[in-house]
């Protein structure tokens, strides 16, 4: 079933690879700074669409909707079809297609997919994860020693105070700080040790649900500030990291 969604993840990204007139489709959503293009409707439906030959039974949560499903139930895609819109829209070249998998409300596959640098991310739960067939393994980075990604709730002003109140800590510690705009592809390049850390105060079940299975499956931690589980059904803080980086965080706050 993995290689069957990943191929429907790849056509999918053809759709965003030949988007042409972006800024003619653009409607805004609740909070500053909060886009959905044409395109990002027009890849949900596709992978709606395909994936449900693959998995009928299967219910969907997608961020461009407007119903819930049920994500406990049996199976649930939980599904951005662009994540990093604001950089689609200005021709940033750093977004992803994301869609993990869920079986009674744990995710058992995520994919994660950048199509302008085809790199996919991939993962089944024991499995392990993968960059383009290339086994990934989390190493033992501490904040001292790597990058730190950032994400700035940009459609929730209220916690920016408290995003860089952290992020000056880590700027701190860290060797850098980056902030590229897309939270799956943050967590997937933890996974790839290309980031010890990242972090964020508030994301959605379907920006964190595909790409946190690829960073477990890969040796690396990741849950919320209160350092419990993520839940899938609810939006929540975000902290993904190597093991020791992980537990440095939350010394460090
Ligand atoms: C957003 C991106 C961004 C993060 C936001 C997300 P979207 O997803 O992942 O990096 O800071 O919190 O909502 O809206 O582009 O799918």
């Amino acid at each position: 079933m993995l290689k069957k969604i990943k191929d429907i993840v790849k056509v999918a990204g053809e759709i965003i690879l030949n988007a042409h007139h972006i800024k003619d489709g653009i409607e805004s959503k609740e909070g500053r700074a909060n886009f959905v293009t044409s395109y990002d409707v027009e890849v949900q439906n596709f992978l709606y669409q395909e994936l449900k030959k693959v998995l009928p039974e299967a219910a969907f949560i997608g961020e461009e909707d407007k119903k819930r499903e049920n994500v406990i139930g049996d199976y649930c895609f939980i599904i951005d079809p662009i994540d990093g819109t604001t950089n689609f829209i200005f021709d940033y070249r750093h977004s992803a297609i994301s869609v993990g998998l869920a079986f009674h409300g744990q995710i058992i596959m995520g994919v994660v997919y950048n199509p302008f640098l085809n790199e996919m991310f991939y993962a089944e739960k024991g499995k392990g994860a993968f960059l383009n067939g290339r086994k990934l393994n989390v190493s033992g980075l501490m904040i001292s020693e790597g990058i730190v990604a950032i994400g700035t709730c940009p459609y929730h002003r209220e916690l920016t105070d408290e995003t860089f109140r952290i992020t000056r800590k880590l700027y701190d510690t860290a060797l850098d700080i980056r902030r590229t705009g897309s939270a799956a592809l943050d967590i997937c390049y933890v996974a790839a040790n290309r980031f010890a850390l990242y972090f964020e105060l508030i994301l959605s079940p379907w920006d964190y649900a595909g790409a946190s299975i690829i960073l477990t499956e890969a040796g690396g931690c990741i849950g919320t500030m209160e350092k419990k589980e993520l839940p899938y059904r609810l939006p929540c803080s975000v902290i993904a990291a190597s093991p020791r980086a992980y537990e440095e965080f939350y010394q460090l706050l």
